[in-house]
């Protein structure tokens, strides 16, 4: 039976070979505290690489070392994480997937040593670190770091860039009303509050003519917040730059409770799919292979990220498969034990 997730999906250049994409996750194993890539980074990802996952997308790798979440984050703020990328690039090609990448930075919910910064002197709750104001010397930089990211990504062999504009890190602080109190250009209206991204966006296009994802809080949770209406606004703006897909998260900007359930988050990715005119990539409590091509069948995304799932269950492309009544191929040398 021919099946929506598992038809191919096109993105420039790109081919995946199923709409399953293993979600951003941060696996804080770079023992060293250099960002570098380990033994564990090889075989975490290009399991799920075997396991037939389309396109696996790297854990929020950070531009900067005051941008990593925690010291064990993964890094890309030298040429000397290049290597270790690369080979992480060659194994998961190797067992038949797409490779991408999540560059981020922290901003104030960085629980790194030392100081922090954001665009403004609000600390995200009592227990986190007072972030310094950024100057528009500090964002400029931070811009550029964004910039190299891309590049060193590139050479790296990555089929597709994402930033990582959600969860209430640095690009969705200056997205966010909540957050953002600038009263100069990078402040205030919706048009300022974007000026970071945009920036960003213009300066990775430079070095970068792939795929760009951008991964988007489509909710505040909070009345004061920004909603996935305001979400298709900014998709419209990122589509005009050369954005291909909104990845549609939610929530973590402030800590405002939120309500999950299976597919909670599917309604803000069809919302700035249909608003925004853009491809969107659903998240969230998406679990069984039936709940995938409700979603694509029905045109609400255009791809289905998994995370934990994908950590429980490495196969899941498999298990999906076999709750559509469909069979797809497994690596050559699996081909005796894959019994449909
Ligand atoms: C261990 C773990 C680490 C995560 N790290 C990231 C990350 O690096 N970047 C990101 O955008 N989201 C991150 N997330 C969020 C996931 O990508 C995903 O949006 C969320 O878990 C909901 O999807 P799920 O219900 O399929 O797990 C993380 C989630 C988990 C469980």
């Amino acid at each position: 039976m021919s099946t929506a997730l598992f038809s191919p999906y096109q993105v420039k250049n790109v081919t995946l070979k199923n709409r399953i994409v293993m979600a951003p996750m941060c696996m804080y194993s770079c023992y060293n505290q250099d960002g570098i890539v380990t033994n564990f980074h090889k075989v975490h990802y290009a399991s799920r690489a075997a396991g037939q996952t389309g396109l696996i997308m790297l854990e929020a790798t950070s531009v900067t070392p005051q941008g990593r979440i925690s010291n064990e984050d993964l890094g890309i703020w030298s040429d000397e994480h290049i290597a270790g990328l690369k080979e992480l690039t060659d194994l998961i090609k190797e067992n038949g997937a797409k490779t991408a990448i999540q560059l981020a930075h922290a901003g104030r919910k960085s629980m790194t040593d030392g100081s922090i910064i954001a665009p403004s002197a609000i600390a995200f709750n009592e227990k986190m670190k007072q972030p310094e104001e950024m100057t528009q010397n500090q964002i400029h930089e931070t811009v550029l770091a964004f910039k190299d990211g891309a590049r060193r990504a590139r050479d790296a062999g990555f089929d597709i860039i994402e930033l990582h504009a959600a969860h209430g890190y640095l690009i969705n602080e200056f997205l966010s009303p909540l957050s953002n109190h600038r009263t100069d250009e990078y402040g205030g209206s919706e048009e300022n509050r974007y000026r970071f991204l945009k920036e960003i966006i213009d300066e990775v296009v430079d070095v970068w003519n792939g795929p760009l994802f951008v991964r988007v809080s489509a909710s505040d949770w909070h009345e004061e917040g920004l909603t996935p209406e305001d979400y298709a606004t900014y998709a419209k703006w990122m589509k005009d730059q050369g954005v291909d897909l909104i990845d549609v998260s939610s929530g973590a900007i402030v800590p405002a409770p939120i309500h999950a359930y299976p597919g909670y988050q599917v309604p803000m990715a069809e919302t700035i799919k249909h608003k925004g005119n853009i491809d969107t990539g659903a998240v969230g409590l998406i679990t069984n292979g039936l709940q995938a091509e409700e979603i694509l069948q029905n045109k609400r995304a255009d791809l289905i990220f998994i995370a934990r799932e994908l950590l429980r269950d490495p196969y899941w492309a498999r298990s999906a498969a076999l709750e559509l009544n469909t069979s797809i191929e497994p690596l050559e040398q699996y081909k005796r034990g894959w019994v449909f």
